[in-house]
């Protein structure tokens, strides 16, 4: 079993440890929740600090030229491009994740008018499973939302499917899907492919134009660590750029926003695809937060993440044999940067874990949810998580009577 000494020898020679001085953390914590939401940066406090103090206080109505608020949605789209192996002129930042897969779920029905189903995964994140069924109410002809298990994907695609959309990376297990070989199949059945990079931007490599994506969409609260409710991104392949239609438009989408015209003249490309206003602060988080990502290699990250990933895996089943049942594919090629256990009294096992100062969450029904940020986890973390897990199963502390009723956030 790997120790801890060993464990400050691989935190030593991790070219990604000094990234962990980027961000404001409390050393007593160990923060393994940052695919929930990523912790605060230097650059982040103090982007929007001049957000709020320079251009929003003194610059007043001017910032939106002088400032450049009105061009953040590309700009910052461009920056977020290198994350999901976008180009330039690619990514749009904007709304939420969920607005977003709204938008693309009616732009992709218009693209394939003879068709009419969606295919989703029954056990995709909720967002995405609801807003599917509201855009399939929403369209002018009968379109019928079928949620699959994906590992049938084949059997489903039949001459009927207009889009498929799929989250890359599952909430609750932290499999990964195959990015390039999904695609290639639901382009062969004719269907066009949206994915949802929630649980992938910022933890694994991605690559967008290489896997032949037509549309994606993600958020930027996670392993991007913009901050709580931060904005989301949509990609749009340059194949389709000139063919999207914004089915929630605009004035911001317009090619003229300032000419007030009576009809809508969407702007080119995926720029059509902002609805309203930029959200000011939050991008200016995001600014802080990209300010950091411009200087990481991805290859770095995933490295570093099936390392941290490999060595909970491994301590957990060292230290508390046949305790927990592992819900993460064992195989890197299908693992994202989190790692799930199984355990029936999960709630209450993450509850006590935070009252001894490690951070994860729960996902119904007995999902126990660990994320590994490379930028920040530490080697050292994951031993002295395992070791304090191992504390509140011995002192019994997650069978406490004050964890029998849940939070309303778990
Ligand atoms: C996979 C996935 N899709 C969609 C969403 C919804 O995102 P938003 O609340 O930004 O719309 C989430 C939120 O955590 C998510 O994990």
């Amino acid at each position: 079993m790997t120790t801890r000494e060993e464990c400050r020898a691989l935190d030593e020679a991790d070219v990604l440890a000094p990234f962990r001085e980027d961000f404001i953390l409390d050393d007593s914590l160990i923060y393994l929740d940052g695919n929930s939401l990523g912790p605060l940066s230097h650059s982040s406090q103090s982007r929007v600090r001049h957000a709020l103090d320079v251009q929003w206080g003194e610059g007043l109505v001017r910032s939106w030229g002088s400032a450049g608020w009105m061009d953040q949605p590309q700009r910052l789209g461009d920056r977020v491009a290198r994350l999901i192996g976008a180009g330039p002129g690619e990514v749009v930042v904007a709304d939420t994740l969920t607005f977003l897969l709204a938008k693309l779920l009616g732009t992709a029905l218009e693209l394939r008018p003879d068709r009419s189903v969606i295919v989703t995964d029954h056990v995709n994140f909720h967002s995405d499973l609801y807003i599917a069924e509201g855009m399939a109410r929403l369209s002018p002809r009968p379109v019928q939302v079928r949620a699959i298990d994906r590992d049938h994907l084949d059997d489903f695609l039949t001459e009927d499917v207009a889009v498929v959309m799929l989250t890359h990376v599952d909430f609750r297990t932290g499999e990964m899907l195959d990015l390039s070989g999904i695609t290639r199949r639901v382009h062969n059945a004719g269907a066009i492919m949206i994915w949802d990079f929630a649980h992938s931007t910022g933890a694994v490599p991605l690559d967008a134009t290489g896997a032949d994506v037509d549309f994606a969409a993600g958020c930027t609260y996670k392993y991007v660590n913009a901050g709580p409710g931060g904005p989301g991104f949509a990609y749009v392949a340059p194949r389709w750029q000139s063919e999207i239609r914004n089915v929630l438009p605009g004035w911001l989408g317009h090619v003229a926003p300032f000419d007030f015209e009576d009809t809508f003249r969407p702007a080119p490309g995926v720029r059509q695809l902002v609805t309203s206003s930029p959200s000011v602060l939050a991008l200016a988080a995001l600014e802080g937060a990209l300010d950091v990502w411009d200087r990481v290699d991805m290859n770095d990250v995933r490295r570093k993440s099936l390392a941290l990933t490999d060595l909970f895996i491994e301590l957990v089943e060292a230290r508390l044999p046949g305790e927990f049942g592992l819900a993460t594919p064992r195989e890197h090629s299908r693992r994202g940067s989190q790692v799930a256990l199984r355990h029936a009294e999960g709630y209450g096992m993450m509850q006590a874990l935070a009252e001894v100062g490690v951070i994860g969450d729960f996902r119904d029904p007995d999902i126990c949810r660990f994320g590994f940020a490379p930028l920040y986890v530490r080697f050292v973390d994951v031993f002295d998580a395992v070791e304090r897990l191992v504390g509140v199963i011995e002192r019994g502390e997650h069978r406490a009577e004050r964890f029998r009723v849940r939070n309303a956030v778990t």
